[in-house]
């Protein structure tokens, strides 16, 4: 049985529908590239007192860091695993029909990456901001250091499990900015256009999960529950390379930059942030008996998801 939501793939998917978003002249109207409240460094005294091209500078480029983030993500991570479920490669049994669904998954998760890189290009040009260099690799090192660490001998399941981890997270971005009134059509467009395709995505790897789950033998489920909240927390927490050379690049001294990082990327807010995301797939790995293992309750509650 095909998991129900990609079955109407080809009229619904993004990548068959929807139009190549363009910016508009409303930068000029005052819309916003990204939400204020949700760059947690723009209400820092240090940051606060900077002029307004400087502050300006801080959005754009916190907004690029999202796109380039979703770009890479997508065809670094996403698009790695499902393009072993795609060609028939995870080494774990799984129904046939998987493949094709996959195959569905890995042009809406280009595509996502097509137009994110689309977006950073046509505001770059549009406010004559640059974006910076962004290296993507550590962020991709420290997620695949998670399941060596956990999992060392079990093939292509810690990949298969970093995207279900991520593909059934519900962020805040792709729940909020898509209904935002004050967000530039440009954003708010992309990310709805987004969050729909995420919305199938979702369902396909809940079921997934359960599918590969119920296919595990005792150890291998013990591993999994140890796996499973690390990576919740590595994909929650704030990247924090990015958000320094950020600040960095608006004037503030390294000394500063400490500071702001110290003073807004607290351990409790940080960790607060991430239950308060990962409560959708808290409640899937639950209902899987994930919990039920007492490797798993503990690790889930030592990342501070329950
Ligand atoms: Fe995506
Ligand atoms: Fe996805």
């Amino acid at each position: 049985m095909t998991a129900e939501p990609m079955r109407d793939w080809f009229d619904r998917a993004g990548v068959r529908v929807d139009p190549r978003r363009v910016l508009t002249d409303e930068l000029d109207g005052g819309k916003v590239l990204f939400p204020a409240r949700l760059i947690p460094y723009l209400g820092h005294r240090l940051v606060d007192r900077l002029d307004d091209e400087a502050r300006a500078a801080l959005v754009a480029r916190h907004t690029y860091h999202y796109f380039a983030f979703t770009a890479h993500f997508e065809t670094r991570v996403v698009n790695r695993a499902t393009e072993m479920l795609a060609n028939g490669r995870a080494d774990v049994p799984l129904r046939r029909d998987v493949r094709f669904d996959a195959y569905k998954i890995y042009c809406d998760e280009a595509y996502h990456a097509l137009y994110s890189f689309d977006v950073v290009r046509q505001l770059e040009s549009a406010n004559r901001v640059a974006a910076l260099p962004y290296d993507f690799t550590p962020f991709l090192n420290r997620l695949d250091g998670i399941s060596s660490d956990v999992m060392p001998r079990r093939g292509t399941l810690p990949q298969l499990l970093q995207v279900v981890v991520f593909e059934t997270l519900v962020t805040t971005l792709l729940a909020e900015l898509p209904n935002d009134p004050d967000l530039v059509g440009l954003v708010r467009e992309t990310v709805r256009d987004h969050a729909r395709d995420e919305g199938r995505h979702h369902a396909f790897f809940a079921h997934l999960f359960r599918e590969l789950w119920a296919g595990l033998d005792p150890a291998a489920r013990r591993e999994t529950a140890r796996c499973l909240p690390r990576l919740i927390g590595h994909s929650l927490r704030p990247d924090l390379r990015p958000a320094r050379a950020n600040l960095a690049a608006a004037g503030l001294t390294p000394a500063q930059v400490e500071e702001v990082v110290r003073d807004v990327y607290h351990p409790d807010s940080v960790r607060r942030g991430a239950r308060e995301q990962a409560v959708q797939s808290v409640k899937l790995f639950r209902s899987c008996g994930v919990l039920d293992l007492p490797e798993g309750l503990d690790a889930f509650h030592e990342e501070g998801l329950l």
